[in-house]
């Protein structure tokens, strides 16, 4: 069934869907707000690199680092993908990690470019098997008329395509521990936007429901070694996402980490950090112009997109002590292993586009 959403039906589908996973949208928004407005930073680092001036990835990078080697074969080259029309472009969306801006954005430009745009979030899949998400996800993709943008939860699962319809499968992510940290707060404070959709005695039940004690910071939650924090479950999101459905993927391991990454360079024409935001918008219009062309000025200047980005900010969120960051950043080792090659990637795509 091919559905086309308004700016407030597919306000209202995210929203509430992401509410029921209670763990909504992304936070430390300042990034994100820094980032889309071309941090100075940022530019300046963009700057060095245009003018060759050695920028080669350290300050991304630690030195040394498996992934990076694993990736040289890398730099596609910076090229349109197909005719620039017969794309279907199937964003892949982890909470706290940007989907929603990203998906504010196309609908910013559909005005423009009339993109056809599909939301299939389905959690009820969530630890499904392939062939049930496959059967899910062929539906909506041979539904859906090109150019399209398909925002979705579910994994990798190889679609049934003819060449007249190209998947162009493309993912956000972002630091593991901020996404972690920020996962943590919303479950007790939110955003703007949960907090004009829901009242403050449903969201006091929903905390006592959830044994969410608003007064216990993250360090705290580290401190106690309280599973919310340091459970198996917090384990692998970023790599379980990108690994699929097969039993190899269903806890984070090794194992898990190469199929994620083996997918990412066979399946992802792009997979961009969150932190850059505003690099993948810009690598976006220069891969996919089907789909977004203009994407970077408007992810700056369409008030609109600016809502959704000031709207879905964590609220509350604490910086946390270089103790908690030591063990979390063992603790997602994997994730983290995970990122850094995702930052590798990008940063040579990012190079091959001049960015
Ligand atoms: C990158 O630059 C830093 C600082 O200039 C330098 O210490 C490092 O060795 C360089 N790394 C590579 C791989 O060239
Ligand atoms: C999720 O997928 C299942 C299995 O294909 C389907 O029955 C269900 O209707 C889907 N839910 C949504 C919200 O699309
Ligand atoms: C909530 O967290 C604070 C800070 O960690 C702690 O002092 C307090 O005892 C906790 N309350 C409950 C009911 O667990």
């Amino acid at each position: 069934m091919k559905k086309r959403f308004g700016w407030n039906s597919a306000y209202a589908v995210t929203i509430l869907l992401w509410l029921v996973m209670c763990y909504l949208a992304w936070n430390f928004g300042y990034e994100v707000g820094k980032a889309s407005v071309g941090g100075e930073l940022e530019r300046s680092d963009r700057t060095a690199r245009r003018q060759g001036n050695n920028y080669n990835g350290s300050k991304l990078l630690p030195q040394g680092d498996k992934a990076a080697k694993l990736e040289e074969r890398f730099p596609r080259p910076c090229q349109r993908v197909g005719d620039g029309t017969s794309q279907i472009v199937i964003f892949n969306t982890i909470p706290k990690c940007g989907g929603r801006t990203i998906l504010s954005l196309t609908f910013a430009l559909k005005q423009s470019l009339k993109v056809n745009i599909k939301s299939a979030l389905n959690f009820s899949l969530e630890g499904s098997s392939n062939v049930k998400v496959l059967g899910y996800m062929n539906r909506v993709f041979s539904n859906l008329p090109s150019p399209g943008f398909i925002y979705t939860n579910t994994r990798l699962v190889a679609l049934q395509t003819i060449p007249s319809r190209v998947p162009v499968r493309i993912g956000l992510i972002r630091d593991p521990m901020q996404r972690l940290v920020s996962a943590f707060y919303h479950a007790r404070f939110g955003d703007r936007m949960s907090a004009s959709a829901v009242d403050d005695e449903t969201w006091q039940k929903q905390l006592q429901k959830n044994h969410k004690n608003i007064s216990e910071s993250f360090d705290d939650c580290v401190k106690s070694k309280s599973s919310e924090c340091l459970g198996e479950e917090t384990k692998g999101a970023l790599v379980k996402q990108f690994c699929g459905y097969d039993t190899v993927c269903s806890t984070a391991s090794p194992a898990a980490l190469l199929r994620a990454k083996e997918n990412v360079k066979n399946h992802y024409l792009l997979v961009g950090v969150l932190e850059e935001i505003d690099d993948f918008v810009r690598v976006l219009e220069k891969l996919v112009p089907s789909v977004f062309s203009g994407g970077f000025h408007t992810l700056e200047n369409d008030k609109r997109v600016q809502s959704v980005i000031a709207n879905s900010r964590t609220i509350g969120v604490e910086s946390v002590s270089e103790q908690t960051k030591g063990i979390i950043k063992k603790h997602l080792s994997l994730d983290f292993e995970f990122y850094y090659f995702i930052q590798w990637r990008f940063m040579k795509q990012k190079e091959a586009c001049g960015y």
